[in-house]
This record gives C-alpha cells, structure tokens and sequence, in this order.
C-alpha cells in the first residue's frame, strides 16, 4: 500500500462510522498561550473538550499535521539519531465528543488494524493505564475488559502514568490511555526474545503506533484534575509509522514518505543514504528530509522564520538541518530549498497549501538558508581565533565561555565548535559552557516570567459578543482570573456580554471602561483565548457582582476599524495593480496606522504604488456601504470569491466582510461605509522578509495631518524662498549653485597653479636634493594635485606638507621618481603620522595619512625636517 492509500484507507474507514472527515488545522496555532504548534490532533478540538464550543459532529476523523518541538512534547534532539521520531508528522485520529467511549474505540482500532490494514495479530500488543495512587486514579479497568474481547490476556500489558496518561500540556484536557504497539521484528528475533519485554523500551521495531485517550479529566493550572463534563475518546496513529509497519519497512525513513526526498538529497549531495544508524552522513540526511518538512509546512501555514516565538523554533530547526548537511554532507551551499517541489509532489494532493505557497516557501527556506551559511563563514574565522590562543596559551580546552559567545551571539552551533575543536586536538569546556547557557536560561526565565491561575467562576454562562452593533452593554462578569508577569499584578475578566473586541486578524483589542455607580475600572485591553473575549483590568471593581456599562474607548475603535476596513481595500487594490500572487502574510491595525505584509517578489515602483493608492481612495469616494455576512457557510463564501489566509482556522460557518469587490473572510470591526476611512496614504513599503513586501499607511485624520503637515512645509519654503512657485525657484537655485561650484573648482585650480609655482621656489636645497617641508591650510585635494605637479617636475625632491585644513591634521609626501629607491614616501608617512595620532600610507612616490591630533602637526613638522 502507498502512503497515499494508507491514509485515505483510514479516512475512509472512519467515514463509514459515521464520522466526519475535516481538514488538518494550521500546524501552527494563534490565540492559545499554553501551546505554539499543533503537537497532536486533538489540539483544533480542544475547546470541544472543554465545553467552550458546539462541534458541529459529534464524530470526527482526519490527519492532522503536528509538530513536537518544544513545551511538554519535544522530539527534535531525538530526530535523525533514530529511524522513528519526528518534528512534523502526521496523526491520524477518530474523536467522539462525548458520544461514543471506549467500547467502540477499542473496537473499531482493532478492526481497522486486524482487518482492513491486515496486520498480523500476533505482532500487535495493547497497554492500559494501572491507576496512580498520587492522583487517586484506579486501573483501567473497563479498558482492560474490552481489550478482552479481542486480544489475549497476556498481551494486555499494564502501564504507568508516564506512558498510559496523556495530558495535552502542563494545562488542559487529558486522561488516561491505551496505546496499540506493533512488533515488526523478523522471525528469527522475535524467536529469541518475545515482543511483549520491548514494549515502550525504545525498540525501534517494536514501537507504539496508536494512542487511544479516553478523556475525562481536566488538568489545571494548580495541577489537580477536574471531571470534564462528557466523556471523551480522542485517538492518534503516527502516520508515518504505520507506513513502515504496513510497507515492511524497518525505518520510517524507508518509507515512501521520505524515500523521494532522500533520493533527492542524495542527487545533491552525490551522498549516498545506507540507513545506518550511527552513521553521521545518514544522521544528516535523516535530519534533512525530517526537517525540510517541518519548516515548509509552518512558512505555508504562515509561520516565517525569525527570532522570537514560534518563527524562532521553526529557524532553529532549519538552522539545525543546515548545520547537520554542513558538517556531514559536505554542502556549503543553499540547497534544502530544492526538497520544496520534492514535497510539493508528494503531498500536495493531499494538502494543497504547499502548492498555493511553493514559491514563497522556496524562496525564505533559500535566503534563510544562505544567511545562516553566512554566519557560520563568519563564526569560523572566529572560532579559529579561539583555537589559536586556546593552542597560544597551552590549553586542552576552548573556554566554554567563549563557545557560548559563539552560539549566543553569532549564532554559531556549539556542535560545530565542538568538532571542529576536535580536528585540531583539542576539547571544549563543557562545564563553562554548561553554565553559561544556565545563566542564560535564567535571564531569559525571568524575562518571561509570568503566572496565571486558575478561573474563578461567578456565574456559568456562555459569553455573547455584541461589539460588531453596539459600543456599549450592560454587562456582568462570569469569571475572572490573576495573572503575574514582568510588569506586575493584573486580572482577566470575562463578561457575559462583552462589547469590547478582542484583538485578531491583526485588529488591536479595544480598550474602555466598566461603570457601576461611583466605580469606573479601566479595561486596558481585550485578548482571545481559545474561544473567550478576556479583557485585562489593573484592579477588580470593589462589587464583583454588580452590574456594569461597559464602555469602549469609542475614538480608538473608530480608527482601527478604518484602518481596518482600508486593509481590505489595500488587499484588493494590490491584487489589481501587481496580480493574483499577492497574499497577505501578516497585518496591524491600529488606531494610529497600518501595515500589511503580503507575498510579492520585487521592490514596488513608484508608479505601482501610486495606482494601489489611486484605487482606495476612488473606493473610499464611492461610499460602498459595508455588507456583513455574520454567519454563512465558509463553502459559500469561498464559492463568492471570498479571501481566506492561509495558516487561519477557520470553523464550518463564518463572518464575510463585503465593500463591493472587495469580500474576506473576517472577524474583525469595519466601517459602515468606505466614506468613513476618509482618505489612505501609503508612507512606506519596504521588505519585511525574503519574498514579503511591507506597506505601512495612514487613513483619516492622520492622513490629514500628514497632509497639512506637507502644507505647512511648502509654505514656509515658499516664504523663505519669496516666491509663489516654490518649483521653479528651486530649480533657479539649482542651477545657480551647479554655476557656482564649477565657479569655485576652477578659482581652486587657478589658485593650485600659483601655489605650485611659489612652493616651487622654496625647496631647500640638501646637498644634490630638494627638500620641501611646509605648513599650509589648503584642501586635501588641492595638496595632492599641487604634490603630485611637483614630484615630477622637480628632480630628485621630497616634498612633505603637513595641513589642517577643516580642523583635521594631515600629511602628504611625495618623493621624484628618481629617489625612490633612496626614500618611500609611504614610510615617511607612516613615521610622522604617530606624532598625529593617525594611521595611513601609500605608494614609494606618493602617501597621505590623517590624524586626530592637531596639535601633533609641529611635532610632526620639525621630525620630518630630521628625517
Ligand atoms: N492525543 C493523543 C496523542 O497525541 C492521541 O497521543
């Protein structure tokens, strides 16, 4: 079976359960502060769990793209050094929202492996969780009774809260499990040792391949388990480990799934892959194709590389295919890049965004990969400094502080000063090195320190938005809760009815006010969280029960949604001016500007520019009133011709925004009619990243200021000029300054020429020589004409002057082409100017070298007579 069977077999197979089939979520999550990455299915459904929302199924299926690369699920140290783990793999998973439970899960896993996929079952082992006194848990026992009914007894292995209790993070839905491991040995080892001891012992042939979590417990933040309120089943089948069971394979990496990536590498490289485990070229090549996955993904999901957050860890893990293909393949060129039209044939059919985005990805994954090589030119110089004075000072070890510099400062992998340290004999000092990035880790803790606690809950009740109708509610609060960070001590809150937008799709959260009699608590902004409004105050209000006018800042509101509603405009009017490959990659709108990254491939033209804000402005004269489309299938909105982002999540029915053309699928607040914005100026574009362009504008009032400040200058320019016609004027003096200069360049010369003829005159004369040493507080450049003129007309001479013109000490020497093998003017140079504090030199016939130090210039002076 292909891969490609494989997981549509599976697909198909929940299907007939009566399950819905959805999309994989964007690898790449927003609006969850405990979690940077899809790191398993259940993550797009974890409000389901939590009773936050509806789904629309209580049955679903899908394979969704995870990454573990950081938080409580981390894979990456492993990835290469074994044929089994890895950052991005695919989960294919079947979920019941409180509708069916273990029974059926158990069941319908067994089917699925034993009959349709045909797994023999004497290969296939279960665990189920023992219990754990600690948290007052009891065995499995339901899960165990079930298995029963399938499988022998003595293949039902019990398993602690490590292995058997799957918790989605430090916080958040979990409960207790029952993983499915394959044993995928031939005979003549299963013979000598029976798969059951290898169970979650690392075996690399005996390995788990699907995880059946029952969900029940919420884990809070004070780490005790609450009762969910239903019943859950959330499962995960690695993939690309099925592959390898299904396909016969002893590694994932034999797999289809990554064969045509290796045989691309290989091409590259002119390495060949022999999959052997320690082998350091198969490790790299392992790291590569494992990783070009991981980092093509997240950019086509919208997640570029860069040096803070989720964009830091996807850098890393590039860095480290880079630094991986450097050091063991041999490549010293940008190549990683090419995998993406590899992938893109791959897997593509199956998730389009690859396709959509491949030039984009192509392009980052290319310059990142170029600049990284960079530093690693850079570092090596230095690091060969480090080498030097570590062999210098007669040590055995670089110190680790230095090694630690490298890596923090300049980017450069320890791993590689570690080897390369190692060619020439020597070792790092692991334990300054160790301590170093401690302090680090420290310094960077405390920077980030924070705490939230958990919800207090006042009144179960669902919260309603009404903030696209109405900037004002009465409104009571649910729930609220502490947080601590570096700036001190602050509360969330959530209201039943919230007026106050969140921030999202690039839309700053509102600010405002909650009034009750005397009381005004300032609402200082408005974030989402999973699927909650949460707005942040410094202070309760003293009657937490009381009801409030909620209140928001009416004036700020009002700009962002213009800003806001332009965006849109912008959007519309790029695709018009520069085509269709013009997506937006990232946004801000706030009251005071916006700016709007999108993909396009050249620095725009003045005229391009202009068109786009040609085109707005004419949108925003028409006056087109606003259509909202609050809740319509997003099929149908698609069908319309509606803008969707890619990396975006978007449920079943969505919010389409309409000013004519103009249709996108948002959520944020816009403007009744285009009149509104008032008038859009664009005041800067520039590149924001490899293959994104940025445009920065202002709309409205700001636009005006910006205008009349325009004004203002013209007008003051126009008075000191005293004209009406500030153009015409400027040009007159232009010209008359182009008239003057030329003016002045040949008084100079005029003045050079009579110079030259005096200095002439007062060489002195050394026995068959003329010496010249002379003061002046002519231009540098007319010194050198005047020194060159004399050097050859006057026979065996050597001329030094010494000037300060400008304030800036500095000497010149020339020296007749018949003494040169008797004096070099470089030389010369290069002795007086220490007396100025300077550095500099030249030719044997002609040098100059300034200085810092003018007073300098008479020391300088009376040795250059001496010399
Ligand atoms: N969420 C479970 C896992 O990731 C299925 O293993």
């Amino acid at each position: 079976m292909t891969s490609q069977d494989i997981r549509q077999k599976f697909l198909d197979f929940f299907k007939d359960k009566g399950h819905q089939i959805v999309p994989s979520a964007p690898i790449v999550l927003k609006d969850d502060p405990t979690l940077m990455f899809s790191n398993s299915g259940m993550t797009q459904f974890k409000d389901f769990f939590l009773g936050y929302k509806e789904p629309t199924s209580l049955r679903v299926a899908d394979t969704q793209k995870c990454l573990r690369v950081s938080g409580k699920h981390n894979d990456l140290d492993d990835v290469g050094r074994d044929t089994y783990h890895h950052t991005m793999f695919e989960m294919l998973g079947n979920w019941s929202f409180g509708d069916y439970f273990k029974k059926e899960a158990i069941a319908w896993a067994w089917e699925l492996l034993t009959e349709v996929y045909k797994i023999p079952k004497e290969d296939l082992y279960v665990t189920i969780f023992e219990g754990d006194a600690s948290e007052n848990l009891q065995r499995d026992e339901d899960a165990y009774n079930y298995w029963k009914e399938h499988i022998a007894e003595d293949r039902i292995i019990n398993g602690n809260k490590k292995d058997n209790f799957w918790e989605m993070g430090d916080q958040g839905p979990c409960g207790p499990c029952s993983e499915i491991h394959v044993d995928i040995r031939p005979a003549s080892e299963k013979a000598k040792i029976s798969g059951k001891e290898l169970v979650n012992k690392d075996h690399p042939q005996v390995v788990e391949v699907w995880n059946l979590v029952f969900m029940e417990f919420l884990r809070k933040a004070d780490k005790t388990l609450e009762k969910l309120p239903k019943q859950n089943v959330d499962t995960g089948m690695g993939f690309e480990r099925l592959c390898m069971a299904l396909q016969g394979k002893a590694s994932n990496y034999d797999t289809d799934v990554f064969t045509p990536l290796i045989a691309k590498v290989e091409e590259i490289s002119g390495k060949k892959y022999t999959g052997v485990l320690e082998d350091e070229k198969d490790i790299a090549i392992r790291v590569v194709v494992d990783h070009i996955r991981a980092v093509a993904y997240a950019i086509a999901d919208g997640q570029l590389p860069s040096n803070g957050g989720a964009g830091y860890v996807i850098r890393r893990i590039l860095r480290r295919a880079i630094s991986y293909s450097y050091r063991f393949l041999g490549m010293n060129e940008a190549f990683l890049y090419q995998l993406v039209a590899i992938l893109k044939e791959q897997m593509g059919s199956f998730f389009p965004e690859i396709v959509k985005q491949e030039r984009l990805v192509t392009e980052v994954i290319k310059e990142e990969e170029n600049s990284f090589l960079k530093t690693i030119e850079h570092g090596l110089v230095r690091l060969d400094a480090v080498i030097q004075q570590t062999i210098k000072d007669q040590q055995k070890n670089l110190p680790g502080d230095q090694v630690f510099e490298l890596y923090d400062t300049f980017g450069f992998p320890a791993d590689l000063s570690r080897i390369i340290a190692e060619e020439k004999g020597l070792g790092i000092d692991e334990q300054g090195f160790e301590e170093e990035m401690n302090k680090q880790k420290a310094r960077s803790k405390k920077s980030s320190a924070s705490k939230t606690y958990d919800w207090v809950i006042l009144e179960e009740k669902p919260e309603r938005f009404v903030g696209y109708d109405q900037l004002v509610s009465e409104v009571k609060i649910t729930r609220y809760r502490k947080i601590e960070n570096k700036d001190g001590v602050f509360y969330q809150i959530v209201l039943d009815e919230t007026p106050f937008y969140a921030e999202g799709g690039g839309q700053v959260g509102d600010k405002g006010f909650l009034i009750s009699g005397e009381e005004k608590v300032e609402i200082l902004d408005t974030k989402k969280e999973n699927n909650l409004n949460i707005s942040l105050v410094a202070e309760l209000p003293q009657e937490i029960n009381a009801t409030f006018t909620a209140e928001v800042d009416v004036v700020s509101r009002k700009s962002s949604q213009a800003n806001h509603s332009a965006t849109h405009l912008l959007h519309e009017a790029l695709r018009a001016v520069l085509g269709a490959h013009v997506e937006q990659k990232g946004s801000y709108v706030g009251p005071d500007y916006l700016r709007f990254d999108f993909s396009h491939f050249s620095k725009m033209t003045d005229e391009e520019l202009a068109q786009v804000e040609q085109q707005v402005n004419a949108k925003i004269r028409e006056n087109i009133a606003l259509q909202e489309f609050r809740n319509i299938p997003i099929q149908e909105a698609l069908d319309k011709g509606a803008m969707a982002l890619f990396g975006e999540k978007y449920g079943d029915n969505v919010r389409m925004i309409q000013f004519a053309s103009s249709r996108e699928l948002c959520g944020g607040t816009h403007v009744k009619s285009t009149g509104e914005i008032g008038l859009f100026k664009i005041t800067s574009e520039a590149s924001a990243a490899a293959g994104i362009r940025r445009i920065e504008a202002i709309t409205g009032a700001k636009a005006k200021e910006y205008f009349e400040g325009m004004e203002a200058s013209y007008l003051e320019l126009a008075h000191l000029l005293k004209s009406k016609d500030v153009l015409k004027s400027v040009q007159k003096l232009l010209e008359e300054n182009h008239t003057l200069k030329s003016e002045i360049e040949a008084l100079k010369a005029e003045k050079a020429k009579q110079e030259s003829a005096q200095w002439k005159e007062e060489y002195v004369q050394k026995g068959d020589k003329k010496l010249l040493v002379k003061k002046t507080s002519m231009d540098a450049a007319v010194i050198k004409d005047i020194v060159f003129g004399l050097k050859k007309e006057v026979a065996q001479s050597v001329t030094v002057i010494l000037s300060n013109a400008g304030g800036k000490p500095m000497i010149t020497v020339g020296v007749s082409d018949d003494l040169t093998a008797q004096y070099q003017a470089g030389n010369i140079v290069k002795s007086l100017v220490k007396e100025i504090k300077g550095g500099g030199g030249g030719a044997p016939a002609f040098a100059t070298a300034g200085g810092k130090d003018l007073d300098g210039l008479e020391k300088a002076f009376n040795l250059a007579e001496e010399l």
